[in-house]
C-alpha cells in the first residue's frame, strides 16, 4: 500500500502498465466492469493525459519531436496536473482511481528506453508526487507483460503509430525490461501479469487474484459506502 494510504483514505488507486502491444486497453475495459460488478465508484484516467491541459500535452508528446529531457519533464508536468485536478480529489472524495500508465511509464520509456539517469526521475518524483505523508504512489500496478516478438506483432497491424511505437525493437526491449526490474524491486505494489496467454486465461487470474492483492475488495467496499 502506498505510503498516503493510511486511515481516512478509502479511495484506492490502480495503474495500469505494458510496452506497447502488451494488450492493455483491453484488460483495463475488463477492470473497469469488474470495479463496477464490485460495485465501486471509480474514474477512468490515462497518462500522458486525463486533463485538459494534460491531453494537449499528449498530443505533442506523442507526435512533436522534442529533446529527449523535455519529453520527461512534459511527462512530469502533465502528472502535476492530473493529480490536482483529477487523481487526488477523486481519492479524497473516496473514489477509486484506474489509470492507464503512471511513473512507472516514465522509468520505463524516458529511463529504460531512452537512457536518461532513473535518479533524475526520482527526484521528480519526490516534487510533483512527495506530500507530508510520502510519495504518491499507485496502490496497486498491473504490468501486463509480453516478450518483444508479440508486442512488436501486435503493433503491426496497419494502423498509423505514435512517436513512441516507431521506435526501434531495442527500444522496446529495454522499456520491458526496465519495467520488469522496476515490479522486481517492488513486488508487493506491482504485480507482472504474462499477457503471453488468451484474454481468458488472463482475466480468470485477475479475478482470482485482485481481491487479495487488493486486501479483499469486498471488506474495503462495504467499510467505505
Ligand atoms: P498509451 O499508448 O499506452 O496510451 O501511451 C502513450 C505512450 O506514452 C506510450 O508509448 C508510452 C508513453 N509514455 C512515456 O513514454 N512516458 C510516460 O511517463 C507515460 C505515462 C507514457
Amino acid at each position: 500500500m502506498s505510503e498516503l494510504n493510511p486511515s481516512g483514505r478509502k479511495g484506492r488507486f490502480i495503474s495500469v502498465e505494458g510496452v506497447d502491444g502488451a494488450g492493455k486497453s483491453t484488460q483495463l475495459a475488463w477492470l473497469a466492469d469488474w470495479l463496477t460488478t464490485q460495485g465501486i465508484h471509480f474514474i477512468s484516467t490515462r497518462e500522458p493525459g486525463g486533463t485538459p491541459l494534460g491531453e494537449k500535452l499528449r498530443a505533442l508528446l506523442l507526435s512533436e519531436p522534442m529533446h529527449l529531457e523535455t519529453e520527461a519533464l512534459l511527462m512530469f508536468a502533465g502528472r502535476r496536473e492530473h493529480l490536482a485536478q483529477v487523481i487526488e480529489p477523486a481519492l479524497q472524495r473516496g473514489d477509486w482511481v484506474l489509470c492507464d500508465r503512471f511513473t512507472d511509464a516514465t522509468f520505463a520509456y524516458q529511463g529504460g528506453g531512452r537512457g536518461l539517469p532513473l535518479e533524475k526521475f526520482a527526484a521528480l518524483e519526490q516534487w510533483v508526487q512527495g506530500r507530508d505523508e510520502g510519495v504518491l504512489q499507485p496502490d496497486l500496478t498491473l504490468l501486463f507483460d509480453v516478450p518483444p516478438e508479440v508486442s512488436a506483432a501486435r503493433m503491426a497491424n496497419g494502423r498509423v503509430l505514435d512517436r513512441f511505437e516507431q521506435e526501434a525493437a531495442d527500444f522496446h526491449t529495454r522499456v520491458r525490461n526496465a519495467y520488469l526490474q522496476r515490479a522486481a524491486a517492488d513486488p508487493a505494489r506491482i504485480k507482472v501479469i504474462d499477457a503471453n496467454r488468451t484474454v481468458e486465461a488472463i482475466q480468470h487470474e485477475l479475478a482470482a487474484q485482485l481481491p487479495q492483492w487488493l486486501g479483499s475488495v469486498t471488506q474495503i467496499n462495504r467499510a467505505s459506502r
